[in-house]
């Protein structure tokens, strides 16, 4: 089976190719702090056999956080605690990627920052030039910290309507200046933050992205222009792309759709990532709605993608990679409900709701 040999991300050597999708577990304390519950919850995901684990979203500045519990990434003297949980996942077996976030329009802050004033978020400040410049360098002070730290290797979340996303879309990005207008302006904020994410980590430290391969909303960022994106972040040197797609405000099409009741409905980006794949060296994950094995695999022998990610499926059963390998005909028990996020934030972390 394809989706059990190895593979590599720039120089990390992966054991299998199936990914934990970036997952807020809502489990760090009010200073961003892994607690004990994470560290136990990394420590079964690696047991349970997952090649690649990416954190939840962290963020780079505080102004860019947006769910309670989620993981800082801000400050240097958060390092001896993301430490321990990087320690637990290496003393597993296991690798893992640090996501980094800044929340822009959507930080639960009480004048967040994005790329425009929007008329339906009053309370949204458009950002200056100088605002733009030290949230580039957040990011770059951000990855140096998670390599520190001893994360493996970094994602940049570019999807699911978050800042980077914000400035890529021209629904949300109306800016008059060099960061707006045509599609290379919109991604010039992208680029200053690879390049400086790039600069601060050096070659041999895998540099990857969650990209949106749509908005999924009309008017929105689109499919051929996630492909002249995909294009540019390969030629920079970008090592993986994880191909998502939607945000909060897409209706059904949100980034973790419900209701995948069958085959028919499962790897809902999976077109998408094939598409991103032909233009580029880079290997590409694809994520969304994917359940089962079968499917899985031949997703890897078609060419679609290069790994796969699930984020919901091991929420449910942290050992599913296990369970895949022992039992090839067993499809996660995941009825992508979207009921895990309420104990996020009711209860101190996420979990399954089902009996
Ligand atoms: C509880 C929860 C938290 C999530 N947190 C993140 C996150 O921090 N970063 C991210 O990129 N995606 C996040 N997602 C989206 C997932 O990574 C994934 O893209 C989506 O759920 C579709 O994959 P799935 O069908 O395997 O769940 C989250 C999803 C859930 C259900």
């Amino acid at each position: 089976m394809k989706l059990f040999r190895p593979a590599s991300i720039n120089q990390l050597s992966l054991k299998n190719r199936i990914v934990r999708s970036a997952t807020w577990e809502g489990m760090c304390d009010a200073e961003g702090q892994p607690t004990a519950r994470l560290i136990d919850l990394y420590r079964q995901l690696v047991t349970g056999g997952v090649g690649l684990l990416i954190s939840g979203y962290s963020y780079v500045r505080a102004d860019g956080k947006q769910l309670a519990g989620k993981m800082g990434m801000d400050q240097d003297r958060l390092i001896p605690a993301l430490q321990k949980l990087t320690t637990a996942v290496h003393q597993a077996g296991g690798k893992t990627f640090c996501q980094l976030v800044h929340a822009g329009g959507l930080a639960t802050v009480a004048a967040p920052l994005a790329p425009s004033s929007l008329a339906e978020k009053p309370n949204v400040r458009a950002m200056t030039p100088q605002d733009i410049a030290a949230i580039v360098s957040a990011f770059a002070s951000a990855a140096a910290r998670a390599q520190g730290a001893g994360f493996d290797g970094v994602q940049l979340h570019g999807a699911h309507g978050y800042l980077i996303n914000q400035f890529l879309s021209p629904l949300t990005n109306q800016r008059q200046d060099e960061y707006g207008g045509s599609l290379e302006n919109r991604t010039r904020f992208l680029s200053e933050v690879y390049q400086a994410v790039r600069a601060a980590v050096g070659p041999d430290y895998p540099v990857t992205i969650k990209l949106t391969a749509s908005d999924n909303i009309d008017g929105g960022f689109m499919l051929a222009d996630a492909l002249t994106v995909a294009g540019q972040l390969d030629s920079w040197g970008i090592d993986a792309i994880e191909v998502s797609s939607g945000t909060g405000a897409a209706g059904d099409l949100t980034p973790a759709r419900q209701k995948i009741d069958s085959p028919a409905q499962e790897a809902y980006n999976a077109a998408h990532a094939r598409a991103i794949k032909q233009v580029v060296k880079a290997p590409v994950m694809t994520v969304g709605g994917i359940r089962s094995p079968q499917l899985a695999e031949d997703l890897l022998v078609r060419g679609d993608a290069d790994f796969v990610a699930m984020s919901r499926p091991l929420i449910r059963e942290p050992d599913l990679a296990n369970q895949w390998q022992a039992d090839f005909s067993h499809r996660a028990t995941c009825i992508s409900c979207n009921g895990c996020f309420r104990p996020g934030l009711k209860e101190g972390g996420i979990r399954c709701v089902l009996a």
